[in-house]
């Protein structure tokens, strides 16, 4: 069998060991005589999958506990909207740093929400760098981030300090590729299907990593959709039962 080298920005080579196992498990996982794919969501097997790959994950970025870790569907695009539709919480502004394509779609999607102030941007250079000096409004509801734009190339390798205001940040391009000072964040998301899933459904799917306790980003529910609102998910410690495709679930 001859494998090729892919560096993808999307999905890129998996641990050949990852695949064969994988692929053992295809026909009978774990001696249930069936495939994932053909579990019930709501059976003790999967809701089980579920529960380990949020303690995975937990463990692997040293989420602390008073984190909220959301599984969703809709890829990081859908975040766009669901960042001001769940963390406006009544204010009308939030501020967002421009540094390339991603951050520019996700300020034009917050400006349907409410009045986006630029805290900072490296259009003048073409996207070519990413600013540390960052004028953020006192009174915005959060600041939000690219970490690492994908198609420019342009990272953040230090956590810009934004005094006490909730920081979003879009770490969909480099999410687990190094460890991450979680508790500096309001809010992290990430699409799954860069670093940590695999595409198709994971493509339509965000990991999401939710501060349920720090003041100002507190929250008991997440709005899931976009406009119009179609359902909202309350934080639980099991799958969330949604009728949306695919699966949900926080802890
Ligand atoms: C930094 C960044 N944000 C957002 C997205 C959009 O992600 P998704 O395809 O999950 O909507 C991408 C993806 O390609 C990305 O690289």
């Amino acid at each position: 069998m001859s494998r090729i080298f892919n560096f993808s920005a999307g999905p890129a080579m998996l641990p050949a060991e990852v695949l064969a196992r994988a692929g053992d498990e295809m026909l009978d996982w774990h001696g249930t005589g069936m495939c994932v794919m053909e579990m019930s969501h709501r059976g003790k097997e999967f809701v089980g999958i579920a529960a380990d790959a949020g303690r995975d994950l937990r463990e692997l970025l040293a989420v602390p506990q008073n984190y909220k870790l959301l599984f969703l569907q809709g890829g990081a695009t859908l975040q766009f909207a669901q960042v001001p539709m769940n963390l406006l919480r009544g204010r009308g502004k939030a501020d967002y740093v421009l540094t390339g394509e991603w951050s520019r779609k996700a300020v034009k999607e917050a400006k349907s929400y409410c009045d986006v102030g630029i805290a900072a941007s490296s259009e003048d250079g073409n996207f070519t760098y990413a600013p540390k000096q960052w004028k953020v409004r006192p009174d915005a509801a959060y600041v939000h981030y690219c970490s690492n734009e994908t198609i420019g190339g342009v990272e953040y390798h230090e956590v810009v300090d934004v005094k006490g205001i909730p920081l979003v940040a879009d770490a969909s391009s480099h999410f687990l590729s190094r460890p991450l000072e979680v508790s500096k964040f309001g809010l992290i998301y990430a699409g799954a299907q860069k670093n940590v899933g695999r595409q198709g459904s994971a493509s339509s799917s965000s990991a999401r990593i939710f501060s349920a306790t720090r003041p100002g980003a507190r929250r008991r529910s997440w709005t899931t959709s976009c406009r119009p609102r179609l359902t909202r998910c309350s934080i639980h410690h099991r799958p969330i039962r949604s009728t949306l495709p695919g699966w949900c679930s926080s802890g």
